[in-house]
């Protein structure tokens, strides 16, 4: 079979990081040798890991190769909570401008989990708000943090969960917000959201608080459809809403920007379980799956999302965030084998 070649810049991470993009290159392969389609994947270092090897959080050669390749698959890097580095995460979507963070929340079938029949979407600012790391020292005992929220960048996000939602069939966007308070930066946001929504009227378009909407959501989350959200909010509501489907080790990403897009899970680097075969590696390939729709190679992305459904749907061989007792290399060789049988 005559097969295309795909250059992907691989970051593997840290803590869970290595075992789970381990087993998701392996899947990623095995669909690929299936369907006529090889990879090269360019693989680095970032964070720690990369300041001990080569004295850089990022390596030159690592914006270098997402410059070129246009495409990342990226598992998790620890960021030092209330000191140390600024976080890896935060750099690379800021320099690719990398604007939307997609975060499709789905069930996968014959998985329990507290909510069934579940599938909304987290459209998320990825590059201002708090997250522009402004914060400094006024006097000892007073910090500033600065939260930017441009209209640039607001109109954009909302331009692109209005065209998704228009192009997907989606019936409904809420603007997540908190401009009682913060009413001038979260007004921004809103007034840009109303300016886009009112292009777009096959779209349902309404708005919630979003401390009333953490309520809502546990109570009713099927009034949701898309949250179209500033970075923050759409972070917390993130992890929040992976609980409804079974928790952090599902739930895919992918941060897009206009020129490069960078895949990731949702769920962070996991200290508590690294190193131990326990994580789900789901979450990174379902990831997986939507950069190979993105890099138009749709049989490859079918083939993983229905061998990855059938090892759900048969229930046997499960990680224990899920309720088995399978670790993330077995649940890896079970999608595999599961691959030519779906
Ligand atoms: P976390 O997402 O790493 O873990 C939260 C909980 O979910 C833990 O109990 C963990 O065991 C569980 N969990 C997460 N992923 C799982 C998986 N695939 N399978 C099974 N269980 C899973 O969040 P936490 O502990 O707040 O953050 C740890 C570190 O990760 C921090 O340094 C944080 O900055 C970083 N982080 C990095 C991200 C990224 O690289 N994109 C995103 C979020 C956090």
């Amino acid at each position: 079979m005559a097969s295309r070649t795909h250059a992907i810049t691989l970051v593997p991470g840290d803590g869970i990081g290595p075992e789970v993009s381990a087993s998701v290159v392996r899947i990623a392969e095995a669909a690929g040798a299936a369907t006529g389609v090889k990879f090269d994947w360019h693989s680095f270092a970032a964070g720690a890991d990369a300041f001990e090897r080569f004295g850089e959080y990022i390596p030159q050669a690592l914006y270098r190769s997402i410059e070129e390749n246009k495409v990342a698959l990226k598992g998790p890097v620890t960021t030092p909570v209330g000191e140390g580095f600024s976080s890896i995460n935060v750099a690379l979507r800021q320099r690719f401008e990398l604007f939307a963070n997609f975060r499709p929340v789905k069930n996968l079938p014959g998985l329990k989990t507290r909510y069934p029949n579940i599938d909304l979407i987290i459209v998320r600012e990825n590059t201002e708000d708090l997250y522009a790391g402004l914060e400094h020292v006024i006097v000892p005992g007073v910090v500033q943090s600065l939260k930017i929220i441009t209209e640039k960048a607001s109109t954009r996000i909302a331009q692109f969960a209005f065209e998704y939602a228009r192009k997907h069939g989606r019936k409904k966007i809420h603007a997540i917000h908190k401009a009682n308070i913060m009413k001038l930066s979260d007004g921004l946001f809103l007034r840009c959201c109303r300016g886009i929504a009112a292009t777009f009227p096959d779209v349902a378009y309404a708005e919630h608080i979003v401390d009333n909407t953490c309520m809502q959501l546990v109570m009713n989350p099927y009034q949701y459809d898309i949250l179209l959200t500033e970075n923050l909010y759409g972070d917390i509501l993130s992890d929040l809403c992976s609980a409804f489907v079974g928790g952090l080790g599902l739930v895919p990403g992918a941060n897009l920007g206009t020129e490069c897009a960078i895949f990731e899970a949702v769920h962070g680097s996991a200290p508590d379980i690294a190193g131990k075969d326990l994580a789900n590696p789901t979450a990174l390939l379902q990831s997986a799956v939507l950069m190979l729709h993105h890099i138009h190679e749709p049989a490859t992305a079918e083939r993983i999302q229905a061998g990855l459904e059938k090892v759900y749907a048969e229930g046997k061989v499960l990680t224990r965030d899920v309720g088995g007792t399978s670790g993330t290399s077995a649940f890896a060789d079970a999608v595999i084998a599961a691959m030519d049988t779906a």
